[in-house]
């Protein structure tokens, strides 16, 4: 990944800038293209969130042109969660992909968008946001315990981590995702497009999907949606 890089100043969002280099340009973005920016004037988090981009923020997007079935898209954030949690060398995981310090803040995030036709996707492009020299109000940044970290040398560990993870077998990425887990065992509230429950986070299934234990003893399957720890 990286092989072909574009860096930019300030742009509106590193997603926007890689499709249109993969859809329009003479030559378009090869697999494992990426672009990384600056800044962000209208950058995208996850739910329809905004994500800033403050100064000493590393922000950048990858492109994944392959066949990528439904199974395959499901498990893509988990296994770029893992490679952003393993290239940071710090804090935990929450469901899906964000990074946090163990005391609850937010590190970096993750946001997958995928060209559905169907049941499968062609093209996918996995946007990745790292706090590492400041970072927005009640988040984290990773100076505060790597001081030395520049944004170029976490860049090129993170590429080289997601081109490990994402092709990978699902099992060994659920078995490292559970090992950097902050969500499971603890209790959490759950909103989904459907509402939001309370309960225990048990366990990922095989799919990729947070199983809740409500009180009562019920267990649902959660595909989508914002965990929050309670308590944190
Ligand atoms: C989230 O935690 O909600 C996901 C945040 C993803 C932010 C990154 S920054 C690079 C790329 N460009 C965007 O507009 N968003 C992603």
């Amino acid at each position: 990944f990286g092989r072909a890089l574009r860096y930019t100043g300030t742009t509106t969002s590193t997603q926007d800038d890689l499709r249109h280099w993969a859809e329009h340009a003479k030559s378009p973005a090869p697999h494992g293209a990426v672009v990384v920016a600056e800044r962000q004037t209208a950058g995208r988090g996850r739910r329809g969130r905004t994500w800033n981009t403050p100064h000493g923020t590393l922000v950048f997007s990858v492109l994944l042109c392959a066949p990528l079935t439904l199974p395959e898209l499901a498990l893509m954030p988990l296994a770029a969660g893992v490679a952003v949690h393993e290239a940071c060398r710090t804090g935990g995981l929450k469901w899906p992909n964000d990074l946090l310090t163990s005391d609850g803040r937010k590190l970096a995030g993750i946001l997958l968008e995928a060209d559905l036709r169907g049941e499968e996707a062609r093209r996918a492009v996995l946007g990745i946001g790292v706090n590492v020299g400041s970072a927005p109000e009640g988040a984290a940044h990773l100076h505060e315990t790597q001081p030395g970290l520049t944004r170029a040398e976490l860049l090129g560990r993170v590429l080289a981590a997601l081109e490990h993870w994402l092709g990978q077998p699902a099992q060994n990425v659920l078995s490292a995702w559970r090992a950097a887990s902050l969500t499971l065992g603890q209790a959490v509230t759950v909103t989904t497009p459907r509402g939001t429950i309370q309960g225990m986070a048990l366990d990922l299934d095989a799919q990729g999907n947070l199983l809740v234990q409500v009180t009562g003893g019920q267990v649902h399957t959660i595909s989508a949606g914002d965990v929050q720890l309670i308590g944190s």
